[in-house]
């Protein structure tokens, strides 16, 4: 469920009509629902209320700073992959002991900074990166705690680019390999093991995927206890799907019961990293419809966003459901929708059957609230979105649109007396 609703014939976010936003803040504009976002957070975080359990919701599928300040305030931490992110959360007032820190390529300043403002842990991915850190603790005089990322080899059967918890993805470390790390982590001076994590890939709409995981991380912790190596954390990643056309995926209070039957005996605290389930269905892309052009074979809805704004369809194949802001009787075409830009790959919807639209009139991208504005770019030199949060009946820009003068913010064109010659 969520808060973009048919008012006689309109489109609203809550309380906001979204053709006022569009007249007000222009278009493309991504428009966030306060009340969904915070009742997803609090839906998925709540299911886990009877066991410990820390909610880092993963910074990466919605970055702005007033979404992250949102999950802050009702207690979430956050998954961060990069510099930048930590920076994000730090601003957005996320406790450093609520942040865990994924992926495979971390660099010597990323870490340093991870370091010194003293996050919770550390997703390590591979021996360099657990020697890298040890190093850079000692340097600091600190101690880095750690989980290792562990790859248990389930399909979690979803789409190929976003699953990654597959022997021949390049993500975590085999099991059995992981046991050889914690052995050489607990020698390690400037290191203190904390936990186990795993994440298996994302839009997972199935709950045996999530629950073989654990199963295996389990057998891990027990074979670790075994050697007097405990941990207090199993971080169980993200990746619960949410509904984009046809799926079904399961509630996160089914998710919740499953994990929690599964980890009932055992004395840690469970972290998630959850993104989509959270934002996804949460925010719009509100777009215009510049011109329309009938082909040969194909009718076009030219629209004033593109894949810069929206990679989605064109990167995964993505469906995003469209809905005409103002709805009216009309009769069905099947079209594509298609923005500005200069590749045949630049497209919001293919072969689908909407209703008559023309030029002039607003329609919503749904479920783009995840991986929708963080994936964006200024290819094309296009400015990129605004985004707007709706909270009851007022809205808040919570980041501007780009301006020609953000597009080339640090450029610089040497003197051209300092340029060798072309002989
Ligand atoms: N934790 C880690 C370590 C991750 O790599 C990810 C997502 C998450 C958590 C959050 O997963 P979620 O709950 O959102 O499924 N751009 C793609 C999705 C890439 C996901 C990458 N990792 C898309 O638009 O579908």
């Amino acid at each position: 469920m969520h808060d973009f609703l048919y008012r006689d014939g309109e489109l609203w976010c809550e309380g906001v009509p979204l053709k006022k936003i569009a007249q007000e803040v222009g278009t493309p504009t991504y428009v966030y629902s306060h009340h969904t976002l915070l009742r997803h957070f609090q839906v998925f975080d709540g299911s886990f209320r009877d066991v410990p359990h820390l909610t880092c919701f993963a910074v990466k599928a919605n970055s702005n700073l007033a979404i992250l300040n949102l999950f802050a305030r009702a207690g979430g931490g956050v998954d961060i992959v990069s510099g930048g992110e930590l920076f994000r959360a730090l601003k957005a007032g996320i406790e450093p002991e609520k942040i865990v820190y994924s992926g495979v390529g971390k660099t010597d300043a990323e870490i340093e900074y991870a370091l010194e403002v003293g996050i919770l842990m550390f997703n390590i991915e591979s021996t360099q990166e657990l020697n890298r850190i040890n190093d850079i603790a000692g340097r600091l005089k600190k101690k880095a705690r750690i989980a290792f990322r562990v790859n248990p080899d389930v399909d979690p059967e979803t789409h190929p680019y976003i699953s990654t918890g597959l022997k021949e993805n390049k993500f975590g470390v085999e099991v059995e390999q992981s046991l050889n790390l914690y052995r050489q982590a607990r020698d390690l001076a400037n290191i203190e093991i904390k936990g186990i994590s795993c994440h298996i890939g994302s839009q997972v709409t199935k709950l045996s995927p999530f629950v073989d995981a654990l199963e295996r991380l389990k057998l891990l912790e027990k074979r670790l206890r075994a050697e007097g190596i405990c941990v207090n954390y199993l971080d169980l990643g993200g990746g619960l799907g949410i509904q984009y056309r046809d799926e079904t995926p399961p509630h996160p209070n089914e998710y919740a019961q499953a994990l929690i039957d599964a980890v009932r005996e055992m004395e840690v605290t469970l972290i998630f990293e959850p993104g989509r389930v959270i934002v996804g269905n949460a925010g719009i892309l509100l777009t215009r419809v510049l011109y329309t052009k009938e082909g040969p074979i194909k009718n076009f809805i030219i629209v004033d966003a593109g894949m810069n704004d929206l990679m989605r369809p064109t990167l995964y194949k993505s469906y995003h459901e469209i809905l005409p802001v103002m709805r009216e009787v009309r009769s069905e075409k099947t079209v594509d929708v298609v923005g500005p830009i200069c590749e045949s790959g630049d497209f919001l919807a293919k072969d689908r059957s909407l209703s008559v639209f023309f030029p002039g009139e607003l329609m919503a991208v749904m479920s783009a609230g995840a991986y929708g504005f963080s994936m964006s770019s200024n290819y094309n030199s296009r400015p990129r979105a605004a985004e707007v949060l709706v909270s009851g009946d007022k809205y808040y820009i919570i980041r501007k649109r780009e301006t020609y003068e953000d597009l080339i913010r640090g450029e610089i064109i040497p003197p051209c007396e300092k340029l060798k010659e072309v002989t």
